[in-house]
C-alpha cells in the first residue's frame, strides 16, 4: 500500500521570529510512518516542524511549516495513495496578519487577532473516495464522546482517542494510552503501550479496513 502519514506541530508566525504553535514531538506520527515501513509500505510522511530523526526507509519526506503548507503537501500526497494516518497536531488557528517584519516591544499589540486555519481532514475527506483515512482526538477529558462526532465530521474509518492529561499518554513521551473509536460506535480501549507499538496496531488497522 501507499500510506501517507502527517506528524507533529504546525507554526503559525505572528512576525518573523514568532510563532503560535502546540506541544506535539511528532513521536507518535513517526512512530507510525516507521511501523507502515516496517510493514513494507511506501510510507510518505508530511511532517511539522520536531527535533526527532526521520524514519529510514520512506518513500518521500515533506516537511512543512504551516497548516496551510501541510494542507497543500497532503493534497499532493494522497492522490496517488491507498491511507491516510494523520496524526499532526494542527495548530487551529493563526494569527489574522502576520508582520512582515520583527515587532517591536514597544509597539506590541495588547491582542493578537487570530482566524481559523483550514480543516485538514475535513477538506481532504470531500475527495476521499475508497481510501483509508485514520485521525486522532487528542482531549484533555472524555476523549472518546469527541472523537466519535469528529469521526463523523471527517468522514472517518477510525479515530485514535487519547486524553492526553493522563499519565504516560499524550505529548511528548514514548508510551500512549489508546481507545480506538469505529463509525458503527464501538470503542476498544488499548492498555498503556509503547507509540512504536500502538504505531504497529494503527497500521494493522489500516491494512484490515483497506482489505489487505
Ligand atoms: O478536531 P480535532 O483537531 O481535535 O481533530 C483531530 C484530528 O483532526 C487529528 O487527526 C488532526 O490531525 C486533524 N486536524 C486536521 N486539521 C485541523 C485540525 C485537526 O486535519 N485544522
Amino acid at each position: 500500500m501507499r500510506i501517507v502519514v502527517s506528524a507533529g506541530p504546525t507554526r503559525e508566525f505572528v512576525d518573523p521570529v514568532r510563532f503560535l504553535s502546540n506541544r506535539s514531538s511528532g513521536k507518535m506520527g513517526y512512530a507510525v510512518a516507521q511501523a507502515a515501513v516496517e510493514a513494507g509500505h511506501e510510507t510518505v510522511l508530511v511532517s511539522g516542524p520536531v527535533s526527532i530523526p526521520a524514519p529510514r526507509g520512506l518513500a518521500a519526506f515533506v516537511p512543512v511549516v504551516s497548516a496551510r503548507d501541510m494542507l497543500a503537501a497532503l493534497r499532493k500526497a494522497v492522490k496517488g495513495a491507498d491511507a491516510l494516518v494523520m496524526a499532526a497536531a494542527v495548530a487551529d488557528f493563526r494569527p489574522a496578519r502576520a508582520c512582515r517584519r520583527k515587532i517591536h516591544k514597544g509597539e506590541m499589540p495588547g491582542a493578537i487577532a487570530l482566524k481559523p486555519n483550514p480543516d485538514i481532514l475535513a477538506a481532504l475527506s470531500r475527495g476521499k473516495g475508497r481510501r483509508v483515512f485514520v485521525g486522532f482526538a487528542a482531549e484533555t477529558e472524555r476523549a472518546e464522546a469527541g472523537a466519535a462526532a469528529k469521526l463523523r465530521r471527517k468522514k472517518l474509518d477510525l479515530i485514535v482517542a487519547n486524553d492526553v492529561t493522563r499519565p504516560g499518554a499524550g505529548f511528548e513521551v514514548d508510551t500512549n494510552i489508546a481507545t480506538f473509536v469505529r463509525p458503527d460506535g464501538s470503542t476498544e480501549t488499548l492498555p498503556l503501550m509503547s507509540k512504536a507499538e500502538l504505531a504497529r496496531k494503527i497500521v494493522a488497522q489500516v491494512e484490515a479496513l483497506a482489505g489487505v
